[in-house]
């Protein structure tokens, strides 16, 4: 008998970790639990059971929080931020470090009461969750600590509302409570229903640790209870994990509320592996990236593209290494899988699985034996045969479904690879790191392991690109989300000026000063509107001072078509951007005089206001054309041997609704951090002051701005903010403008869940200095977290 024969026949024992401090614990607690409400344990109604997705049995009984609950957990949350908030960073930092500590000295018992409640081998619990949990809570001890010196122009945001899935129960609730805690908020945390233990034993740790009452607080419940603490008005942000479905709810009842919004959603990455990748290595890769957690991870590499000439044998090798992956008791220490959360979700993807079959999928299952008894277990499965218009390629399985497609060139591979609604991670597999860099940037997604994959650290940001959500967790991007600028906090509302046709009505008999009537500027040219009409613009004495286009629905359509062709313009060297930008400040420089005489008639601003408005937007100009080189990203040094390239990327086509005041500067200081960081833009100047923008047409023209770029679009702003809105071409939308347009900007764009960057109605002083610099750049980019690992 061969070596090789002896090593497939080798048969395991069972290595069961023990429960016995688990199940003391639980009884300790009657196996029952309420929720954690200003330092308190409190005891809760109508109590739901959380079972042991392995077995089937009970495991405890759990309370379901009711809008009082909620309400109660707001309050004291509330009560304890301005204190919390004026401890020095140094003392918060304290906190978290204990909570560091303390999670690690009772690292076994999170891993064994995890693996129990949410059915993931204890391999994966003892081994990368509760690691990764500690090292989230020492690194954000550390943003604390720097908190004064690194984030000085920022503050915290105030009241956060956190709400979390099942499938990285303690994990999630780190990744969210570290940095809300560490930067000065306080939290309510809902857990998810299906796996709320280790959150209560994390309140436990929170009690011992001292943290001071209200700073951390646990409601229990399902959806309802997670809906009821969106809804508070006392949130002042929510941050949620889970389904594209409850995120696109959530965005909807929190649009126009001022509250801000963090979502990480839904995922289908692709796992790509080349010809010239090592195959053995991507098999193993292929075993981590769909059959870990069961493949119950947002980021999972749940499409597999391969390389034409090598899938026959790639498969071959994968269908053998399935069969040899070893299912059962999450506990036991040689298990590869566990169960699925629960029966429901077993029965979603069985029913996904035969959809696909029934669509003409071929299906691979794992061989071997299930697990018996009541446990909700799925074997592990590869569909073959799959087109990129076939269900199981375009929804999230999550579940160990792996679909597979072949691709023969690079191109094509990532053509494929971004064919999809979502874009959390991708996975890159090429001896040929030249290749490799070359895809990563080029897929669209805001993490890309070359070579490896499910990699995470907390001084790394996650997050998603499109239907995958918005925000980042981790790292300094991930900090941010839990701050805001302080000049923002001072802002006032805005008083908006009468839509121009009522302006019109008022001042009919007002007589024309200049016979100016300007058309749209679209993909580098003055164009007339599709509609053919033009509106009267007045002065605020109601003198008549020009007509501009009446831009709708097509003319945003083409601007936008216009904005997508000019993509290049992403491509372009960040050198070359910002010698447009300083080529667009020289030529207004030299129109000073004419565009100041131009403001006065245009506006009831003096001749010197006028004068310092032009003079700050060249300024704006020259700053961001020299930022344009040195907004970078950074190389991050996670616990790995390699580095992680955090790299800065246009978010796309941004849509730009302009405000009435300082309106030439207010369209520069919003336009230019777009244009500086390589994105497409369609701007919609002030409704009631659009003539500085129309007259800056003719700067555009001598400034070498390639055509598409920049996109400028006058009229009605209500009624062109609902076609940016709505457009699914458009990648972001900035409103500057009413409460009222706000809201329906973060209303209509659920459809692709734009990201909005909204200022609730509130006026901006666009002179200073807080109106330029990185609080604008930061949302003009998006970030790419690139892993490299290297090394034999
Ligand atoms: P879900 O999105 O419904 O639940 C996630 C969290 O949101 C839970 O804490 C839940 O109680 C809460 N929630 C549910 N409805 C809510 C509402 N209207 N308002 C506020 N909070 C609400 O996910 P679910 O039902 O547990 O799983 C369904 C599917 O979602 C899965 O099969 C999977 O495809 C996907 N999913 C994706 C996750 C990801 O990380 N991308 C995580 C969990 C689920």
């Amino acid at each position: 008998m061969s070596i090789a024969k002896h090593f497939d026949d080798m048969s395991y024992t069972a290595a069961p970790e023990s429960d016995q401090e688990v199940r003391a614990w639980l009884a300790l607690h009657q196996a029952s639990f309420g929720h954690f409400i200003n330092g308190q344990f409190v005891d809760g109604t109508h109590p739901f059971e959380t079972r042991e997705p392995a077995t089937g049995k009970l495991l405890a009984r759990v309370a379901q929080g009711s809008e009082a609950d909620v309400g109660a957990a707001v309050a004291a949350a509330r009560a304890a931020q301005s204190a919390w908030a004026a401890l020095s960073g140094h003392q918060r930092a304290r906190y978290l470090y204990a909570l560091a500590r303390a999670v690690q000295r009772h690292a076994r018992l999170f891993a064994v009461l995890e693996s129990l409640d949410n059915g993931k081998p204890i391999r994966e619990s003892r081994d990368i969750d509760i690691p990764l949990v500690v090292r989230h809570f020492y690194h954000h001890a550390g943003w604390a600590q720097l908190q004064e010196s690194e984030f000085a122009d920022h503050e915290p945001i105030g009241v956060i509302g956190q709400i979390i899935p099942w499938n990285f129960p303690l994990l999630m609730l780190a990744w969210k409570v570290a940095p809300a805690l560490a930067l000065g908020n306080t939290v309510v945390l809902k857990p998810a229903e299906f796996t709320p233990l280790t959150a209560t034993l994390f309140a436990q740790i929170c009690q011992q640790i001292g943290l001071p009452a209200g700073v951390f607080n646990l409601v229990n419940g399902d959806g309802r209870t997670g809906a009821a603490l969106v809804a508070h008005p006392g949130i002042d942000k929510i941050a949620f994990t889970g389904s594209t479905e409850v995120g696109r709810a959530i965005r909807n009842e929190t649009a126009g509320s001022g509250k801000s919004l963090t979502l990480e959603l839904g995922g289908k990455s692709p796992f790509i592996v080349f010809e010239d990748a090592d195959l053995d290595g991507a098999i193993e890769g292929v075993v981590d990236a769909i059959w870990f957690n069961q493949g119950q991870v947002c980021c999972a590499g749940s499409r597999l593209l391969v390389q034409e000439g090598i899938a026959p044998e790639f498969l071959k090798k994968l269908r053998s290494r399935m069969d040899k992956l070893r299912l059962g008791d999450p506990l036991d220490k040689g298990i590869d899988m566990g169960a699925l959360i629960d029966p429901v979700q077993v029965q979603r993807v069985r029913e996904l699985v035969q959809v696909a079959v029934a669509e003409g999928a071929t299906l691979h299952q794992f061989k071997g034996d299930l697990p018996g008894g009541d446990g909700s277990f799925f074997p592990p499965t590869l569909l073959c045969d799959v087109g990129p218009a076939s269900t199981a390629v375009r929804e999230e399985i999550f579940g160990p479904v792996l679909v597979c497609m072949t691709f023969r060139t690079p191109d094509e591979a990532v053509l494929l690879a971004n064919n999809t609604r979502y874009g959390l991670a991708a996975s890159i597999w090429s001896e040929n790191i030249s290749r490799a860099l070359d895809v990563a940037p080029k897929i669209r997604a805001g993490v890309v392991w070359i070579n490896a994959t499910n990699l995470f650290d907390a001084a790394t940001g996650f997050g998603g690109y499109r239907e995958s959500g918005y925000g980042r967790e981790g790292g300094r991007e991930g900090a941010y989300e839990y701050l805001k600028p302080c000049a923002w906090t001072s802002k006032t509302k805005r008083i908006m000026a009468p839509p121009l046709a009522a302006a019109g009505q008022q001042a009919l008999d007002g007589g024309l000063t200049i016979d100016k009537t300007t058309k749209l500027y679209i993909g580098g040219k003055q164009v007339r509107p599709d509609g053919n009409y033009s509106t009267a613009v007045f002065s605020p004495q109601g003198l008549r001072v020009g007509e501009v286009g009446a831009g709708n629905r097509k003319d945003i359509r083409n601007a936008v078509a216009a904005a997508h062709g000019a993509q290049g313009w992403s491509k372009a060297t960040a050198h070359n951007r910002a010698q447009v930008l300083y080529y667009m400040a020289e030529n207004l420089s030299e129109r000073r005089q004419e565009f100041a005489a131009n403001l006065v008639r245009y506006s009831d601003c003096s001749a010197a206001e006028a004068l310092a408005e032009v003079d700050a937007s060249v300024a704006r100009l020259f700053s961001y054309g020299a930022w344009a080189d040195k907004y970078e990203g950074a190389v991050h040094n996670p616990p790995l041997q390699g580095v992680v390239l955090a790299m800065h990327e246009p978010i796309g086509v941004v849509g730009v609704i302009c405000p009435p005041e300082q309106p030439l500067l207010s369209f520069i200081s919003l336009v230019a951090p777009l244009l500086a960081m390589g994105n497409c833009v369609v701007a919609v100047p002030s409704e009631s002051q659009p003539l500085c923008a129309t007259d800056f047409y003719q700067v555009l023209e001598t400034s070498d701005l390639p055509g598409g770029v920049l996109n400028i679009v006058t009229g009605g702003s209500a009624e062109l903010t609902k076609v940016l809105a709505q457009h699914d071409d458009v990648d972001a939308l900035w409103v500057f403008h009413s409460q009222a347009l706000s809201q329906m900007a973060q209303k209509l764009s659920i459809g692709n869940l734009k990201r909005t960057l909204v200022d609730d109605g509130r006026a901006t002083d666009w002179l200073s200095p807080a109106s330029e610099g990185r609080i604008w750049l930061r949302h003009a980019v998006q970030v790419k977290n690139i892993w490299i690992p290297y090394g034999d």
